[in-house]
């Protein structure tokens, strides 16, 4: 082998770019590395490395495995250069393992439940109607994101938790700069910090006078000596951020989506039948993946994935994104198809982290989904789509704005 043969292969970075005009799809990049093997070495801003796990298969294993944790402040945990969360000032309970993860989810598992959330169904709706009414009956165009897929979720959240919603300027824009990946970590740290000492006052005047809400509940903990003031705060941070954030994107990207695959909105604004609105909801999940960053995880132990061994100490990214493009589990991934059965999507994570407030986010966003196209049948991007400001800068993927008209 002559010399000029032996080049050496850099190792990829992650997170990778998006193609050009492809804004919906994962970065080609990952696509490449899900062909040539389940689990690939990556190396992040902060130039450590990690293993990027980019089949669904395998993905699923990683994230039911009890020999990883997702603590942010274990050794070799992949935040590459994010902000570190560690057991000492923690986002509520999703950086943190059994068994306290399991103890504090616990104490905020009831009002996600399905019959719950089933319950809010009317509520969810009035505000989606009442929020539509105000929309058209104003200015034409609009950004939607500010009339609608913030408010929605946002309102929602707030009635859950007992939060006034008046203050919702300062949360949006606390929880925008703390998943923001180009907002420097201080500053991120200041707006958690902020958002932190917000619950906690709130959580001082539920304590005095309590209400019939999520936080007030928590007072009672607090009381009983099962949780301090802090842990409490920073469970209603979790759930302020993860409550409006993620659901807010998936509207305004959703609705971009299917703006863009017209015979797709049709079948979803021409049904009545709720499994149907059911089923693209589920599509809509898988297609977009908005949390694109990956689930992170580190080994405790070595364990072998994929005919991988991954050493204890070594950080994992479970690019749910790609497992949700993977041809494998999905026929012709690329495609949305919002008739197909994309029920054992990845887009909520999988194991004991899978996300709390899924049966809240399919309720909002089927009600979303299943009312806004059906009243606006006329619905339009009211700008070129190359100006459509994307959030690659963020944890959490959609549009910072979507003009519409009608
Ligand atoms: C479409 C909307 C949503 C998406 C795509 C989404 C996605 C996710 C994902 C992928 C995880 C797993 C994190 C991991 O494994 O590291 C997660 C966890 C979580 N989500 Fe969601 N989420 C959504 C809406 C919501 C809503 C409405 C809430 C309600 C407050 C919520 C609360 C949570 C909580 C509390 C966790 C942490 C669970 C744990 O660590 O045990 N999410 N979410």
């Amino acid at each position: 082998m002559t010399s000029a043969s032996v080049h050496q292969v850099p190792m990829p970075e992650f997170p990778m770019s998006r193609a050009e005009g492809c804004p919906f799809d994962p970065p080609p990049g990952l696509r490449d590395l899900q062909q040539e093997a389940p689990l690939a070495r990556v190396r992040l801003i902060d130039g450590s490395t990690a293993w990027l796990v980019t089949r669904y298969e395998e993905q699923r294993a990683v994230l039911a495995d009890k020999r990883v944790s997702a603590d942010a402040g274990k050794p070799g945990y992949p935040s590459g250069g994010q902000i570190r969360q560690g057991s000492g000032n923690p986002i509520g309970f999703i950086l943190m393992d059994d068994p306290e993860h399991a103890r504090l989810r616990r104490m905020v598992t009831a009002p996600f439940m399905i019959k719950r959330v089933e319950a809010m169904r009317p509520a969810i709706q009035r505000i989606v109607d009442d929020l539509l009414d105000t929309m058209l009956a104003g200015p034409n165009p609009v950004d939607l994101v500010e009339v609608f897929a913030l408010p929605v979720p946002s309102l929602v959240i707030c009635e859950l938790l007992g939060v006034p919603y008046a203050d919702h300027g300062f949360f949006q824009r606390s929880s925008r700069s703390l998943v923001s990946r180009t907002v420097p970590p201080a500053e991120r740290m200041a707006s958690f910090q902020g958002l932190h000492d917000y619950l906690d006052d709130l959580l001082a005047e539920k304590t005095a006078r309590p209400g019939d809400d999520l936080l007030s509940t928590l007072t009672e903990r607090v009381k009983a000596g099962e949780l301090t003031r802090s842990d409490a705060a920073g469970i209603g941070v979790l759930l302020l951020i993860a409550g409006h954030e993620t659901t807010a994107n998936m509207i305004a990207l959703g609705t971009l989506a299917l703006l863009e695959n017209p015979d797709q909105l049709a079948l979803l604004r021409d049904t009545d039948d709720p499994a149907v609105v059911a089923g693209a909801v589920e599509e809509l999940l898988r297609y977009l993946n908005i949390t694109h960053n990956g689930r992170r995880r580190v080994a405790l132990e070595d364990i072998e994935i994929g005919g991988q061994v991954i050493r204890a100490g070594e950080g994992l990214i479970v690019a749910n994104d790609i497992g949700n493009r993977d041809p494998a589990m999905f026929a012709d991934p690329d495609r949305l198809d919002v008739t197909r059965d994309a029920r054992r999507h990845v887009a909520f994570g999988f194991g004991v982290h899978q996300c709390l407030g899924q049966p809240l986010a399919r309720v909002e966003l089927q009600v979303v989904y299943g009312t806004l196209y059906r009243r606006v049948p006329t619905l339009a991007l009211a700008a070129d789509r190359d100006s459509i400001p994307f959030k690659h800068d963020a944890a959490v993927y959609g549009v910072h704005e979507l003009p519409v008209r009608w």
